[in-house]
């Protein structure tokens, strides 16, 4: 029976899973499954991206069949001559005689060293740029060499905005019941089995990687979808941000990753005590018995943390097989940019140390730490000074992240409002456009939230029509304030309305994000669009939950926190010669003359409260 899934009006997923599968390639154990994802678009034109692996073959028929509903297939597009991908290529060609295979060069020489059949008069050669029009559908052909093999391509649906990526935003694990990354919690039961499958799988490739996110930068991408695991239409932005992090071999978090191997446990031993010895100092480790955790965990984890300890037993005058495995694994994947430390261990004469760096040395950006532990059967009480200082070594590369407690015997059990002034703000023009209407205030409230995904708040005074504007569309853009920002930008930002008055005029540029919000070009080091997924009602405020849509930096200029304002861009306040009662502004200097200041008062210029005003 048919088992398919609706992804829009004309795409239908027609792919199969398969939880029976021991060894992905032979070599990745995948105990949650995989999926084998194929694409079926229904437009005047009938076309198929990509086929499936053989094991799940019948059910794609099946699938595909229904989902087809008596139509022919007009092409089947080969973006991945994989056998995983491809095992119904022959059939489908018997299948349907008119059919024709889009696929490039390199795709049609792989096809003929796979299979026994002739089909040059069936083939439709796309390069680079191609395009084919569907009925409503354009597909354009974007060539990916590397991601994972040399004829892949992938693909982009220009009218509906959906980037058909082939292996990459790939994943292990099957489906079970859910199609959409945003159906499950992907974060805690997926990113670990999608940097699994990335490191293993394209990780050798980072350069190829690379440059298909370069591509894909320049697309408007509405959603993914890979060869192998969930479709992205949310967050998309989170797994672009790992792939770039895991293409260019940059750790995404800072911590240990301690791998052993250890025959008769004290190589262990000296590694749980250097474990313990960080741990107490705040930093984070994980531990691998190579031996028995499968080497594609222990590559995806080496992607993942900055620094890796490698603690080996020597063997037949070698290092101990599985981490003589495991280090010819992370070379061939291309591991970088991290810090090696290595202790080593050998009855007679320990050489394993010198020949696990003697191979990583080949690998670009290894900072090896020169604290190398030597043992001679076991840790003995003297060497315990080695690990101190290994540890030590270890924890001058990275901050600690201990949760320290702070103090609290002499703390004053009060609120001082003064103390909201410590807090290092930064200021920002926050700007959002409603139809042909742009406006921006000035904010000191923009703060990333979560890396994954990539998410910011801002506090928005409901007084302002940047705010309502903001509700009203969900769209908004931050521009980063840089320390040489003249006082008018806040002037004419913060001290007046875009109500009466329009924050943009007699601007000679016209700089807008990809959403279309204009930004401030000058006096900005970087800019952060933003699309509101939550909104809190805080009563004279809105705190904006936004995803990350898009963020580039302009300049190197440092950014202008409020304290730098308050020293160096606001003008002091003019106290009146002769002497008025009445309170000042702390903000923007306002002067409000009287005896009293109304409990409801806001400052007319920078509608801050009574709070933020003090008495001349
Ligand atoms: Fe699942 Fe490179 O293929």
């Amino acid at each position: 029976m048919y088992c398919t899934k609706k992804i829009s009006d004309d795409l239908i997923w027609v792919g199969a899973n398969d939880r029976r599968l021991a060894m992905f390639e032979g070599v990745y154990s995948v105990p949650k499954g995989v999926s084998y994802n194929s694409y079926l678009l229904q437009d005047e034109k009938t076309a198929l991206l990509d086929t499936v692996d053989k094991a799940v073959a019948h059910r794609f028929l099946e699938n595909l069949l229904h989902a087809l509903d008596g139509r022919k297939l007009d092409y089947l597009i080969v973006q991945h001559m994989e056998p995983d991908h491809s095992a119904g290529l022959c059939d489908l060609l018997a299948r349907y005689p008119d059919m024709k295979i889009v696929c490039n060069q390199k795709t049609l020489a792989f096809i003929q060293q796979f299979h026994d059949v002739e089909i040059a008069s069936r083939v439709h050669i796309v390069g680079e740029g191609d395009t084919l029009n569907t009925g409503r559908h354009t597909l354009r052909f974007v060539m990916a060499p590397m991601v994972h093999w040399p004829e892949v391509m992938v693909t982009y649906d220009a009218t509906d905005k959906i980037l058909f990526s082939a292996d990459g935003f790939g994943c292990f694990g099957a489906l079970n019941g859910a199609l959409f990354a945003d159906e499950v919690d992907f974060s805690r039961d997926y990113m670990d089995e999608a940097r699994r499958y990335y490191a293993n799988i394209v990780g050798k490739y980072g350069t190829q990687v690379e440059t298909l996110l370069d591509k894909a930068a320049s697309l408007e991408i509405n959603m993914i979808c890979p060869l192998h695991g969930f479709v992205w239409r949310q967050n998309i932005q989170s797994i672009l941000a790992k792939y770039r992090l895991w293409s260019t071999y940059e750790p995404e978090e800072k911590g240990v990753m301690i791998a052993y191997a250890s025959v008769y446990g004290n190589t262990e031993n000296a590694a749980e005590i250097l474990a313990a010895n960080l741990r107490g100092q705040g930093i984070k480790t994980v531990m691998f018995d190579v031996s028995v955790t499968p080497a594609s965990e222990i590559v995806a984890a080496a992607f993942r943390w900055s620094h890796l300890v490698f603690a080996s037993t020597t063997y037949n005058a070698g290092v101990f097989v599985t981490m003589e495995a495991l280090i010819s694994d992370l070379a061939a994947h291309n591991i970088q940019n991290r810090t090696v430390a290595i202790i080593e261990n050998g009855s007679w004469a320990p050489t394993s140390g010198g020949l696990i760096r003697e191979k990583l040395e080949k690998c670009k950006n290894i900072n090896f730490l020169e604290n190398t532990v030597s043992l001679k059967s076991a840790l003995k009480t003297e060497q315990l000074a080695d690990i101190d200082s290994m540890a030590g070594a270890i924890a001058a590369t990275l901050p600690s992240q201990a949760v320290k407690t702070a103090a609290t015997s002499a703390a004053p059990d009060t609120v001082d409002p003064m103390t909201m002034f410590k807090l290092s703000y930064g200021l920002f023009v926050l700007t959002a456009r409603d139809g042909d209407k742009d406006n921006g205030c000035i904010i000191n409230t923009a703060v990333q939230i979560t890396e994954n995904p990539r998410r910011i708040s801002v506090a928005v005074n409901k007084a302002n029509l940047t705010h309502d504007m903001i509700l009203k569309t969900g769209a908004f853009a931050v521009s980063i304030l840089t320390e040489s920002a003249p006082f008018a930008v806040f002037e004419r930002f913060g001290f007046h309305s875009g109500r009466d008055t329009d924050k943009f005029g007699g601007y000679a540029t016209d700089s807008r994000t990809a959403g279309g919000v204009r930004y401030l070009p000058e006096y900005t080091n970087g800019v952060i669009a933003g699309k509101v997924t939550e909104s809190f009602d805080y009563g004279t405020h809105t705190l904006f939950i936004a995803d990350v849509t898009q963020a580039f930096v302009l300049s190197k200029e440092p950014s202008a926190t409020y304290q730098y304002y308050f020293d160096n861009i606001k003008p002091k306040p003019q106290v009146p010669k002769e002497h008025k009662e009445g309170f000042v502004c702390k903000i923007c200097g306002y002067v409000y003359e009287g005896d009293t200041l109304p409990d409801d008062y806001i400052c007319p210029l920078c509608k801050h409260g009574i709070s933020d005003f003090e008495k001349l």
